[in-house]
């Protein structure tokens, strides 16, 4: 084995018999049959932890993120705790944005604030291409977690242009995305170019995460549901597919996800992933018709939901799965994100639920 085939060498390896590849969380969203429906909660990792708020008293959220043993620790946290089908990297979205050049911080309470938001083609150009050298972190990072995680598979992920492209616009977040929008009809030409290179810088992103042995990549468009779908045909959707398309050979399932994207579920299935985020405005069956039966979907409880009284969650967790029995393969989820304010114990009753209620003989073959 050659130093530069290690991720391609591990992942052949991987693919034995209970190996990662062949995981229900893995299987589900390539449409093959599970023993159970794969579970794991978007921001798993975080502040509903008590074990992550601890450590993070005394480390700001970037250089945790760039501390390989600190990102290893939170990684793990919630996998210990909920027994998910999945462990989610812990990053942020603008982690690979900062390594290549941006003046950013993510603020407490706030998100991440640009110092100089981006307004010409000289601010574009000075986002430079990245490589495994200005993310090294990650690369280690992901090489620690694959190996503590056994057979447990590692999702890594990115930003995808749109919802990057937000945030280095407005300078921070934003409810309307007023500035991207007058910037992507006012001036196509500086959107496409500012698109395109994020696209390339996420592209590059994912790679060192794949090279470094994770098990699936997801795509976090969590603002594309602010656009119609024809402006995020005409703005967004090229962008996308660049960065989905250019994994096709990856070997590794790409999931594409959104928040409010009822209207864009089509066309979000078509950028080329194998997997598609659904929120919980959408329910599964309806969304399983709209994004067609060459993808899996996954989601998706409301986050909100999860501070109702337990009866209530497992209602909802009966009428997902239920529902997600209409997708070619269903990856149970929330529709966003865990809330900081969740009580942890309702989410590890919500894996066994899960678990329970979806066992099911299979033939794997
Ligand atoms: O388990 C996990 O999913 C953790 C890894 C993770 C984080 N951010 C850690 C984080 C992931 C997958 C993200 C992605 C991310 N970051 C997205 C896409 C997902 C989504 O929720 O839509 C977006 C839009 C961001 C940008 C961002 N970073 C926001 C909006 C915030 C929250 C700001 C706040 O304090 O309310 C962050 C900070 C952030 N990223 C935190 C965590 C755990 C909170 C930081 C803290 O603990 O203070």
């Amino acid at each position: 084995m050659t130093t530069d085939t290690t991720g391609t060498a591990a992942r052949d390896d991987e693919s034995r018999p209970g190996g990662p590849a062949d995981s229900a969380f893995v299987r589900a969203c390539r449409r093959r049959p599970v023993p159970h429906t794969p579970v794991w909660f978007m921001r798993q990792a975080g502040r509903s932890l008590p074990e992550y708020r601890e450590i993070r008293a005394s480390v700001a959220m970037l250089e945790s993120c760039r501390r390989p043993d600190l990102v290893t620790e939170i990684t793990l946290q919630p996998v210990r705790r909920h027994n998910v089908d999945a462990a989610i990297l812990f990053s942020d979205i603008v982690v690979p944005v900062a390594a290549a050049g941006v003046d950013l911080d993510i603020v407490p309470g706030t998100g991440p604030v640009v110092a100089e938001p981006v307004r010409t083609a000289a601010d574009v150009e000075r986002i430079r291409l990245i490589g495994r050298d200005d993310v090294d972190y990650v690369d280690e990072a992901v090489r620690l977690l694959v190996k503590e995680l056994g057979d447990r598979p590692l999702i890594g992920f990115a930003g995808a242009p749109f919802t990057l492209a937000s945030y280095l616009v407005e300078g921070g977040p934003s409810r309307t995305h007023a500035k991207t929008k007058a910037l992507m009809h006012g001036e196509p030409e500086l959107w496409h170019a500012l698109a395109g290179r994020l696209a390339e810088v996420t592209l590059a992103f994912l790679r060192v995460q794949i090279e470094a042995g994770v098990s699936a990549v997801q795509l976090f468009d969590s603002w594309a549901g602010a656009l119609s779908e024809a402006d995020y045909r005409r703005f967004v959707l090229p962008h996308s597919t660049k960065v989905l398309t250019g994994l096709a050979d990856a070997g590794v399932p790409r999931i594409h996800f959104g928040v409010g994207t009822a209207e864009l579920l089509g066309a979000m299935g078509e950028a080329g992933a194998d997997v598609v985020g659904v929120d919980w405005r959408t329910p599964l069956d309806v969304a399983t018709r709209r994004i067609g039966p060459e993808r899996a979907v996954q989601g998706n409880l409301d986050p909100t939901l999860l501070l109702a009284p337990w009866p209530v969650v497992e209602t909802e967790v009966r009428r997902i799965l239920e529902q997600g029995r209409a997708a070619p393969g269903h990856v149970f989820n929330l529709g966003h994100g865990v809330l900081p304010e969740t009580d942890p114990e309702v989410l590890t009753r919500v894996v066994a639920l899960v678990h329970e209620l979806s066992a099911r003989p299979v033939d794997r073959g």
